[in-house]
């Protein structure tokens, strides 16, 4: 049988062979270009910003506590200010609850005190207290991603 003869179809195994090989060419010619392309955008991966503004001064009177579920913050109110307190439990990450003493953690057990402190449990650090600030429009301003030392509180009622 010769290799150049054509198949019952009018293709010959040269034709057919040579048509393979261009079109692993071009697909190679096309992966190489996709990577190419690929390249020219950063391998950024943006995440929210770990600020954001709780509400005005008026929202937060003296004695109030507000569990901000979807921010994983405790707010406090009392006459020296306002104090946000973490409520991702220092141990694996659980959200604390607020308790007449403290906080509580339902996962494996984890107490704090009032003021985020460890009294018991597996949670090896005390729940952080955040960076609390006024924005330019007058909205209380968290920054989670900010640590301040325990006690720290801002001033809003004078
Ligand atoms: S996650 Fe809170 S004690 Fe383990």
């Amino acid at each position: 049988m010769c290799p150049d003869k054509p198949t019952k179809k009018g293709v010959s195994r040269r034709d057919f062979l040579g048509l393979a090989s261009m079109g692993a060419a071009v697909l190679s010619l096309l992966a190489v270009l996709a990577g190419i392309l690929r390249m020219t955008k950063a391998n950024v991966h943006y995440e929210p910003s770990k600020k954001f503004k709780i509400g005005k001064p008026e929202e937060f009177p003296i004695g109030i506590v507000k569990k901000l579920d979807d921010r994983g913050v405790f707010i406090f109110a009392d006459s020296d200010g306002l104090h946000a307190i973490t409520s991702v439990c220092t141990h694996l990450g659980c959200i604390v609850s607020n308790t007449e003493w403290g906080f509580q953690c339902p996962c494996h057990g984890s107490q704090f005190d009032r003021d985020g402190k460890v009294i018991a449990g597996p949670a090896p650090r005390s729940l952080p207290w955040l960076e609390v600030s006024r924005h330019v429009d007058g909205n209380i301003v968290v920054d989670a991603g900010k640590e301040v030392g325990a006690g720290t509180k801002f001033k809003v009622y004078v």
